[in-house]
């Protein structure tokens, strides 16, 4: 089954094709992080904008790219939410006004969902995907964790009460000065900076919760940045280095801890990275260190074993983290697999955007 997808809910114009959920015939992606990096974030009604100037190219280039028309594609999906309303509206728009075209249905798919689904693209027949398993969907608008007996039954398990990981990241590159998005600009000064320089806090909020909080450890590098200016006049390239070293961290260490702690309370026998934030490559290599040593720590800080070690899997292709179409016509393919009615008709698809619309 070939699925057209659609995303367009922030700043990437993304269209793909792919093909039972798995084989990714194509994969378009236009970039706007040149047009925001000089605001410094996304400011909506530009790329609103933009994705009007780029939407039909990109869907069209897609296509092409796999060698097709819009008359052999199945079904079309598109992101319904949640995300910017002005941008996602332009996916939605192009999305049904298509499907009409061409009298396809639509799969309006949920953009969480479809970060989680970006694990199954380029699935290899003989390592597949094996439930029950937690993801941990980490980016510049969400962070979930999220337990999944079976395809597309999702049961939400913890949030963040305050910024999600992504948007720590953006907002901490934008105090030390550094560009936007934050994330990779964070990782690149961390690999000159001393972690241990600073002690910045570890939210783990109680024994119990699942949820995350990231305001403390932000403000926490605020503080800092204010003495350095206050002591300095300026932030040397050596101080921005050991504060992105000890912020992403601190990030990583409580992202990982409630990652395999959730694994080991629902015997996960996989961990999942999904989001933008998966791309982080500190954060990945300490999840795989925590469970070849068989260990994580609790909210005190105390050593918990891990009652079995779960298989860590991340997106096969770093552009898979970030935004693109290819996951989201990848959780539309399972979404409809496993739930007849996730069809619809073009230009009466009104799913609720939120991800609780697929919990079990
Ligand atoms: O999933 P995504 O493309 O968009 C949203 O759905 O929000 O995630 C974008 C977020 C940004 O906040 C960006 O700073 C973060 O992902 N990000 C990273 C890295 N690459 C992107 N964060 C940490 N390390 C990275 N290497
Ligand atoms: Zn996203």
């Amino acid at each position: 089954m070939k699925i057209l997808g659609i995303e367009t809910s922030c700043y990437e114009t993304a269209a793909a094709v792919v093909e039972d959920g798995v084989k990714v015939l194509s994969n378009v992606i236009a970039s706007q992080i040149p047009l925001h990096h000089i605001t410094g974030g996304v400011v909506p009604e530009v790329a609103a904008r933009e994705h009007v100037v780029k939407i039909m190219h990109v869907i069209g280039q897609a296509l092409l790219d796999a060698g097709m028309t819009a008359d052999e594609m199945d079904a079309i999906a598109f992101t319904q939410g949640p995300g910017l309303l002005s941008s996602l509206v332009i996916g939605i728009s192009a999305a049904n006004t298509l499907a009409i075209a061409a009298g396809k249905p639509v799969i309006p798919t949920n953009h969480i969902a479809g970060h989680i689904y970006a694990n199954w693209l380029d699935e290899k027949k003989n390592d597949p995907v094996r439930f029950p398993l937690v993801v941990l969907t980490v980016s510049g608008g969400h962070n979930e964790l999220v337990y999944m007996k079976s395809h597309a039954r999702f049961r939400l398990i913890g949030e963040t009460l305050d910024d999600a990981a992504g948007e720590a990241f953006d907002k901490v590159a934008r105090l030390l000065g550094l560009g936007y998005p934050g994330g990779p600009q964070i990782s690149r000064a961390a690999e000159r900076g001393n972690a241990k320089r600073f002690s910045l806090p570890k939210a783990h909020i109680s024994a119990e919760s699942y949820d995350f909080s990231f305001s403390g450890l932000k403000t926490s590098v605020l503080n800092l940045v204010k003495e350095e200016h206050a002591r300095e006049g300026k932030l040397s390239e050596e101080f921005v280095a050991d504060c992105s070293a000890g912020f992403q961290e601190a990030v990583c260490e409580v992202l990982s801890d409630k990652l395999l702690k959730a694994a080991n309370e629902f015997r996960s026998v996989e961990v999942h990275l999904a989001g933008g934030v998966s791309a982080n490559l500190r954060l990945r290599q300490m999840v795989e260190e925590k469970i070849k040593l068989g260990y994580f720590f609790d909210f005190r800080g105390k050593k918990v074993n891990l009652k079995n070690r779960p298989r860590l899997r991340y997106a096969a292709n770093i552009s898979y983290c970030t935004d693109n179409a290819a996951m989201i016509a990848s959780a539309a393919f399972f979404h409809q697999k496993h739930n007849r009615k996730a069809y619809a008709v073009p230009g009466k698809a009104l799913a609720d955007p939120n991800l609780r619309m697929y919990l079990s």
